[in-house]
């Protein structure tokens, strides 16, 4: 059976996003040839150690991201998945993207296991504040004094554990499982479609490259996501 009559039968579909499925959106993914990892140094910029040594320049660098994201608008691969969800029963969109685009695509049940660049967190009491303004250079504090972190999950930090649970549990009842748009390099992420191919998932990949997962699964389409999803997903955008 194809995978559209897949979906049909599914009543449990699940799906993986990375950094891909924003890419013709204008975001620049992480790992491709124009990747941020090529452009600026990861351990510089996204982890607590240099958030504690500089956060004004950790802010510029987010601030930057922001401008970029808050220009950036759904693809037709987002439109997909968001209408993928109207038709099957139970849908979980789990997206390791924290650019906002799946809901502003219309998903609803969404897993943000990196968390949110419009989320921003107190370092002392946790309050949380969500915005789209551009900071101008000002470095946002907390009303209780304090300063305010990006509610991103840098590397070396934990994921956040209920959303990570949840997505694995996802992973295991899935009768489809889709991994778009992600070099399934960075753990525990890329274990997701693993466990849901062993748990018994029709697993279909959606990557412009070949990843680590691409023998392993069902299908695996080495297109754009935005060209392929609506015709492969047999759904209307
Ligand atoms: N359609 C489908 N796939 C695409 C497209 C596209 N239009 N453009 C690029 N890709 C693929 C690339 O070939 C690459 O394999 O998307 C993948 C993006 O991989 P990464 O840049 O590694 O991004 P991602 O997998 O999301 O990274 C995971 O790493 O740095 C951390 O926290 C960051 O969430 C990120 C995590």
């Amino acid at each position: 059976m194809d995978l559209k009559g897949r979906i049909k039968n599914a009543e449990r579909v699940a799906v993986l996003t990375g950094a891909g499925i924003s890419a013709e959106s204008g975001i620049p993914t992480f790992r491709g040839a124009d990747g941020l990892w090529k452009q600026f140094r990861a351990e510089e910029l996204a982890t607590p150690q240099a958030f504690q040594r500089d956060p004004k320049l950790v802010w510029e660098w987010y601030d930057w991201r922001r401008q970029k994201c808050a220009q950036a608008v759904p693809n037709p691969g987002h439109l997909a998945l968001a209408e993928l969800e109207r038709i099957a029963p139970h849908f979980t969109l789990i997206t390791q993207n924290v650019d906002g685009l799946h809901a502003l695509a219309g998903s609803k049940h969404i897993l943000e296991l990196h968390g949110n660049i419009w989320r921003m967190r107190c370092v002392a009491c946790e309050a949380m504040q969500e915005s789209r303004e551009p900071l101008g250079g000002e470095l946002p504090h907390c009303d209780c004094g304090a300063l305010m972190r990006p509610d991103i999950v840098w590397f070396g930090e934990a994921l956040p554990q209920q959303v990570l649970s949840e997505a694995f549990s996802c992973a295991r009842s899935a009768e489809v499982f889709l991994s778009v748009g992600t070099s399934a390099w960075v753990m525990p992420a890329c274990q997701l479609p693993v466990v849901a191919k062993q748990s018994g998932a029709y697993v279909v990949e959606v990557n412009l490259e070949k990843t680590p997962i691409s023998e392993m699964v069902d299908e695996a389409h080495h297109r754009k996501a935005g060209e392929i999803l609506p015709s492969l997903l047999g759904v209307e955008i």
